[in-house]
């Protein structure tokens, strides 16, 4: 059982799907691992470390051949994988939602290919799946990054200070949008001294918010206002919702200093939370960080890739925020695919053997075509 892991080749991608602990970790489990030189050197891993927990290091052709399990942080090019043994496993973040050559149209490739490709975001939300939930481990990490990003480019103190020269009084934070990033931007917000807001669909988030310490900020008395759908994600609100969540929010922002934005809806654009007037309501220097703007963005003017300016207040769009982490997002990423691939190793058979309700929900390819149920009628 041969596992290879290779170089992230994305644009900007830092991360690496393994680290030494995981690696002596899978040798351990009987596997042999081979890593692509180089592939951890972003993270701040050195071959030299890799080679020490037991790995072998080639070049990509020495490190794909003959692989049984191919591990990445994102799906590799096609190309890149030529001579890839058919019915090997891709465990990755494979972005099958996505448009464009790096999401759906690379899943076919896959297929074609003869690869058993496995989605690692579409690990379903169950109590045995959480320690392989990738989408959990970064969007924490993110959630802490976009605190201490609006941090960096706000011009003011995040906490109160009493100086001999005067007060300096604490910032506003309002997070909207409670997942697993939001709590972590809550709780990071809070830590730094801000004085913190924060508003989701999802009725269940209330009680985490004051938790935090946090003030929440709800919707009452509209239909339909719980907004919890399958496995804890948000659903699309009504139009009357939408409407009253503007109203309560316009209000409430225009007393921001920092705005966090995380909210996402499965398989649909990111709901626009923030519009343009909106914005021009907020004080000059103020900044927003919209943690969904490579799905569409939660606000108005908000560019993937760039901080921009719009009346006076800096909107933060960095891509790829756990990257922006490399080193703890690829040891909690290389956990999760640990995590998931030690659970469901057959000892006998010296490799992982999936059960259905996991394998039927993370595999996307296998015998040559697209099996999976959210993937058909769509390509
Ligand atoms: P997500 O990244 O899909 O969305 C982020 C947040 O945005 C969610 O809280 C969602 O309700 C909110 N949102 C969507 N539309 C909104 C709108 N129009 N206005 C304001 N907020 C809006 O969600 P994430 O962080 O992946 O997780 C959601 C929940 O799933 C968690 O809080 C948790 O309860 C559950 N979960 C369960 C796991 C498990 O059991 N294995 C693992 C991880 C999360």
């Amino acid at each position: 059982m041969k596992i290879a892991v290779l170089s992230e080749s994305a644009a900007g991608e830092r991360r690496v799907a393994a680290t030494p602990e995981t690696v002596k970790k899978f040798i351990a489990l009987g596997a042999s691992v081979w890593v692509e030189s180089g592939a951890g050197r972003l993270a701040s891993i050195e071959d030299r470390a890799y080679e020490t927990a037991g790995a072998s290091i080639g070049n990509r052709e020495a490190t794909l051949g003959d692989a049984d399990i191919i591990l990445g942080v994102q799906g590799p090019p096609p190309d890149h994988l030529k001579g890839v043994k058919a019915g090997a496993w891709l465990c990755a973040g494979l972005n099958p939602f996505g448009a464009g050559e790096t999401g759906r149209a690379r899943v076919d490739e896959y297929a074609k290919l003869g690869l058993e490709a496995l989605a690692m975001e579409f690990m379903p939300r169950i109590t045995r799946a959480q320690s392989m939930d990738i989408l959990s481990s970064q969007s924490n990490l993110s959630g802490y990054k976009a605190v201490l990003d609006a941090a960096a480019e706000y011009g003011r103190a995040f906490p109160m200070m009493m100086t001999a020269a005067g007060t300096v009084s604490a910032a506003k934070c309002f997070v909207m949008g409670v997942g697993v990033a939001g709590l972590q931007a809550i709780a990071t917000a809070r830590r730094l001294g801000a004085q913190v807001s924060a508003t989701d669909v999802r009725s269940a988030t209330k009680e985490q918010i004051e938790s935090l310490g946090a003030k929440a900020i709800f919707v009452e008395d509209v239909k339909g206002i719980e907004g919890e759908g399958t496995g804890g994600y948000a659903t699309e609100m009504s139009d009357e919702y939408k409407a009253a969540q503007a109203a309560l929010v316009s209000s409430h922002i225009a007393k921001q200093d920092i705005v966090i934005t995380t909210a996402l809806i499965p398989g649909r654009p990111a709901p626009r939370l923030i519009s343009d007037a909106q914005i021009a309501s907020m004080k000059p220097g103020s900044v927003i960080v919209d943690l969904a703007v490579e799905q569409g963005g939660n606000v108005e003017g908000a560019v993937a890739g760039e901080v921009v300016e719009r009346h006076g207040v800096k909107i933060v769009g960095h891509r790829n925020v756990p990257s922006r982490l490399a080193a703890d997002a690829s040891a909690l990423f290389a956990r999760n695919l640990y995590n998931f691939l030690s659970a469901f190793w057959d000892k006998e058979a010296g490799r992982p053997v999936l059960d259905e309700e996991i394998g039927n929900a993370i595999r996307l390819t296998q015998g040559g075509k697209v099996v999976n149920e959210r993937l058909k009628g769509s390509s």
